[in-house]
């Protein structure tokens, strides 16, 4: 799918947006702070109701904008036909309480204001004029994201990688993100039981009904995520091989990338040689997504089955979770690790590496949203260019070639491998408004 015309109104720096979009390679460049990620973020909140960037949508009303509302349209093309999504974000702050007004230049620097409770805002969904739930908006446009700070997807805490399994699930199959909120409705609820019997102000016979809750949620939640994990290991592992691989190509070439040599550098790299008398190298292999869920026991079979043995692991565990007063045993506590061969990149890989990993993961997120719902997601590459090194850059470029739609932003133009530059279509972003240009 793609979007043929975006229009703002209000949303961060631009006051009023409106710009027909070709599909393939759209290039959105311009110095920083200009709106660049601005306009990425405006697209995924068009798909997702959410923004990849903030947790606090009502940040996206622009400052001064008179009505206290931002709002996003897009009219996308998707298998022939025309989709209208407009999202309307209204601050409903009390007055003073808002992001900074214009600042007077004499005023003497406040302190930061603590952030605002997250019901400050409105957020109103509509697809073809009609009104909907934002959780409907799902599924709608579908888009993949790629910015610097997913590098989290491999270095970060397990709940980042968790998020990404939930995002990309909930884009496909509603099911999922029903189960889901349920599953952690289910969470808080006996968690609160949990404290309460060991307070001894409940009889623990009274886990039962919630045993059996969470584990008919868990079940096909674990299963799913297995499923996608499963599916997306090829083309993760071919993707990684194209933007990782083959680093003694690189000591071939006779002009050694500046990034080669940052790669080298980087502290991670010397730990993996520490370790062993092993070369890293030679334990190093292709790219292998391993799913870890807290349930240990089979996934595959007869879902009654599988639902009783975790109702039976979390009787075991029943002493330890009444003495912690928390859920210990569920898909809240899965984990996804990145091996290449035996190595784990999450701790061992450079930089380069991990960077890799997070790219290969994120097309393979979209090869897979493309498979199961037969539309291509619109891919958004914010500011990936800079940090890689010139082949990795054009590797890249080359993977995401025959794709429908891609927004990419840059800051130096250099940045953009020349095969690139002459099918991309470029735009100029400049203190809030785009202009296409010429060429
Ligand atoms: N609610 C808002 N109202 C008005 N302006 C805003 C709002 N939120 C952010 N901005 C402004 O938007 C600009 C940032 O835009 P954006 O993040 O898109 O920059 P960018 O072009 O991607 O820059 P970089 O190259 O540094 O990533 C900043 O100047 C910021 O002050
Ligand atoms: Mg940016």
């Amino acid at each position: 799918m793609r979007i043929e015309r975006l229009r703002l109104t209000d949303f961060r720096n631009y006051r009023e947006l409106d710009l027909a979009l070709p599909g393939g390679l759209l290039v959105f460049r311009g110095r920083n702070a200009q709106g660049k990620s601005n306009v990425l973020e405006a697209v995924s909140i068009a798909a997702t109701s959410r923004s990849f960037r903030t947790t606090s949508e009502r940040e996206v009303v622009r400052w001064s904008a008179p009505g206290h509302f931002a709002r996003v349209e897009v009219a996308v093309a998707r298998r022939g036909e025309s989709l209208d999504v407009e999202v309307v974000i209204t601050d409903t702050s009390p007055p003073g309480t808002g992001a900074p007004a214009l600042p007077l230049p004499a005023a003497p620097a406040l302190p930061a204001a603590p952030a605002l409770p997250a019901a400050l805002f409105r957020k109103r969904v509509r697809v073809n004029g009609t009104p909907r739930r934002a959780i409907d908006l799902l599924g709608q446009v579908t888009v993949v994201i790629f910015a610097p700070t997913h590098l989290d997807l491999v270095i970060g805490p397990p709940t980042e990688r968790r998020r990404f399994l939930d995002m990309t699930l909930c884009q496909v199959h509603p099911p999922y993100c029903r189960a889901l909120s349920q599953y952690h409705r289910v969470l808080t609820q006996r968690a609160a039981l949990l404290r309460r019997i060991r307070e001894r102000e409940e009889d623990a016979h009274a886990l039962a009904y919630w045993d059996d809750q969470l584990a008919r949620l868990a079940v096909p939640i674990m299963r799913a995520r297995a499923s996608f994990i499963a599916r997306a290991q090829e083309p993760a592992a071919r993707l990684y091989t194209a933007l990782a691989g083959e680093e003694e190509t690189d000591t071939e070439e006779a002009d050694t990338e500046e990034a080669d040599t940052e790669e080298a550098g980087a502290p991670t790299e010397d730990a993996a040689h520490a370790i062993g008398t092993e070369a890293a190298p030679a334990r190093e292999g292709p790219l292998r997504l391993i799913y870890r869920p807290s349930y240990t026991g089979p996934l595959v079979g007869d879902e009654a089955v599988v639902v009783a043995d975790l109702v039976e692991r979390l009787a075991h565990l029943r002493q330890r979770e009444i003495a912690q007063g928390a859920n210990v045993l569920g898909p809240h506590r899965d984990e996804l690790a990145f091996l290449a061969g035996d190595v784990d990149l999450a701790t061992y890989g450079s930089r380069g590496q991990q960077r890799s990993v997070a790219l290969a993961l994120k097309l393979a997120e979209l090869a897979y949203i493309e498979s199961e719902t037969g539309d291509q997601p619109i891919l958004l590459l914010d500011d990936v260019l800079s940090e890689l090194d010139a082949r990795r850059r054009a590797d890249l470029l080359a993977a995401v070639r025959d794709l429908e739609q891609v927004l990419l932003t840059i800051t130096d133009a250099t940045d953009l491998p020349e095969e690139a530059r002459a099918r991309a279509r470029m735009y100029r972003v400049r203190g809030g408004r785009i202009a296409a240009e010429a060429g």
